[in-house]
């Protein structure tokens, strides 16, 4: 059975249908003093599949209060799948006094399941903190199902070197085009300078990949610099669209010609489905 929190609903649906498992109706609701309320409407088979993305504090109690339910129902074997881990970013103390908070989110679910996969973490290590560690599918394996077919000499550009093996996969699922990346300094929470490509960008398509866009700082600064730069047409392919505050406006002025994501994250610039990864590591 197919267990969706709030935030993947679509998600969870058509993993339900890859899978050909039953979905379950769950009830989300809030007590008055603000708690947060779920039930699964139908009784669990043995193994019960929770699909959650963790995008905000609720949707964090939300898998925490799921788990417990099904466990409550008596099911064996609980799976849960994280396709976008809110807090992973936060995965080292980077000031005294700070938490580590993607481990602390990490045990909180640990605690009530028997195996934990997400999708693109900022970063792989953050599996660990899971106990048993959690598997990290790669949703960039599906962003060239995003892209226009006929992208002209095309270059997949991720904006900081840790992030060039996302656009090595989408180049090599693409089947065509060079990969580069640029040198990124974040000075503060949305303030980003980002020093260009050594690969000529005159003319050719590109792409800038990386895991998530939140802010769109980072990808409003890298289309910037590429428009600059005689680029042709400039896309995003992200795995998780965060997308918070005005960052589709800020990558619409920047000019972007289109912004693609997965569905670890539902909205508007949703392209491709990490259900078929997922399924098939079920
Ligand atoms: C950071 O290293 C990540 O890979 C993303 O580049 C970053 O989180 C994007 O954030 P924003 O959209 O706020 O610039």
């Amino acid at each position: 059975m197919i267990v969706p929190g709030s935030t993947s609903q679509t998600l969870a649906a058509r993993l339900a249908d890859d899978l050909g498992e039953p979905l379950a109706p769950v009830e989300y609701d809030q007590f008055p003093d603000g708690e947060v309320y779920v039930r699964v409407g139908d009784q669990p088979d043995n193994r019960a599949i929770v699909v959650a993305s963790t995008t905000s504090p609720t949707a964090h109690l939300e898998v925490l209060l799921l788990q417990d339910a099904l466990r409550e129902a008596g099911v064996s074997e609980i799976v849960t799948v994280i396709p976008y881990m809110g807090y992973a970013r936060q995965d080292t103390v980077f000031e005294a006094g700070e938490p580590v908070s993607a481990r602390a989110v990490a045990r909180a679910i640990s605690t009530t399941t028997d195996r934990v996969l997400t999708v693109t973490p900022h970063e792989k290590a953050v599996c660990d903190f899971f106990d048993p560690a959690a598997t990290a599918l790669d949703g960039a394996a599906v962003l060239d199902d995003t892209l226009p077919s006929d992208l002209a000499d095309p270059v997949f550009v991720a904006p900081d070197e840790g992030a060039i093996s996302l656009a090595e996969t989408v180049r090599d699922q693409y089947g065509a085009g060079d990969v580069d990346y640029f040198e990124k300094e974040r000075h503060s929470g949305d303030e980003v300078t980002l020093t260009p490509a050594s690969i000529s960008v005159s003319d050719r398509a590109v792409v800038v990949v990386d895991d998530i866009v939140a802010t769109g700082s980072t990808m409003s600064g890298a289309i910037e610099v590429l428009t600059e730069h005689g680029a042709d047409a400039t896309y995003v392919a992200t795995v998780h669209g965060l997308l918070v505050g005005n960052a589709i406006t800020k990558l619409r002025q920047a000019g972007i010609d289109g912004l693609f994501s997965t569905d670890t994250i539902e909205g508007p610039t949703v392209a491709a489905s990490v259900a078929p990864l997922i399924a098939d590591s079920l």
